[in-house]
């Protein structure tokens, strides 16, 4: 059972989209995959077509509800625990406990006891973190998974806040995980431009082995499926970026050979 944590401090590097895609893709090949929408916008929740939302993420984190109650089951076959999209001003918003939680004995580990109960029930939980890894709710997604998987795009800005993240993490490994490893950095809506080359190139030798072989190109498709609630599996099977997202899974999956 894996728990990998996709993240970087911008947004827009493709967290989101790539959190479906890859969920969707394992789920493809067999595997049993939990999303969970750790984003304050609730993006994740919105991709996947999800309205009418009961129980959410804010419960689950106010320790006011299990999370078996706040599961769902989505089209792409893989199981959500859903955040609302913060719309009307007076509901409680997930922004909300990352000042609440502050207060919380041990905040950081309610996410984690949440997951135990079921964790058994999934091979894969995929957590798309909010582009801020210095609040409460990321210090949680630290503490509950045992891998990062960092989404990158190629260029200047997200490369550089790629660097500061990592001494985030590293100090996340320090003091409130020791198990988190960093382990797949995903490059998405790669051009075949000089910047996109170069920026990748930087990448590679900052990081090493751990950047998948895999990229993800930048094709419209991977962002209009969402509008239809599917994965880029279902919206264009025969497509270059479903084949890319199909590699990108083979890769995750043969990790699992190499790290035993
Ligand atoms: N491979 C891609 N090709 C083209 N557009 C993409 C691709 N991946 C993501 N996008 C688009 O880029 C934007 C940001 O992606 P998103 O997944 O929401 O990023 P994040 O979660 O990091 O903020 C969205 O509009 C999304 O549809
Ligand atoms: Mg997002």
């Amino acid at each position: 059972m894996r728990k990998i944590a996709i993240v970087n401090n911008k947004g827009g590097v493709a967290k989101t989209t790539n959190t479906m895609n890859i969920g969707a893709g394992l789920a493809r090949m067999g595997k049993r995959v939990l999303l969970i929408d750790f984003d304050i916008q609730g993006n994740l929740t919105t991709f996947l077509g999800v309205k009418d939302i009961g129980t959410s993420t804010i419960d689950i984190m106010n320790e006011k509800a299990k999370i078996e109650d706040a599961i769902i089951h989505t089209n792409i076959n893989c199981d959500l625990l859903p955040t609302p999209a913060p719309i009307n001003e007076d509901e409680p918003k997930l922004s909300d406990l990352n000042r609440t939680l502050l207060a919380v004995t041990g905040h950081q580990h309610i996410l984690l006891e949440a997951i135990e109960p079921i964790e058994n029930n999934y091979d894969y939980i995929l957590i798309d973190c909010q582009p801020d890894v210095k609040t409460a709710l990321s210090e949680n997604a630290f503490v509950a998974c045992n891998e990062v998987f960092i989404s990158i795009m190629p260029e200047y800005a997200p490369a550089v806040g790629a660097s500061q993240l990592i001494g985030v993490i590293q100090t996340a490994q320090k003091r409130l995980n020791r198990n988190l490893k960093i382990t797949g950095v995903v490059f998405s809506k790669v051009k075949g431009t000089n910047l996109s080359k170069s920026m990748k190139e930087m990448t590679i030798s900052a990081f090493g082995d751990i950047v998948f072989k895999s990229t993800i190109g930048d094709y419209v498709d991977v962002a209009t499926a969402p509008g239809y609630a599917m994965s880029i599996f279902d919206y264009n099977p025969n497509s270059i970026p479903a084949a890319q997202y199909k590699a990108l899974c083979d890769e995750i999956i043969a990790q699992e050979a190499s790290n035993g």
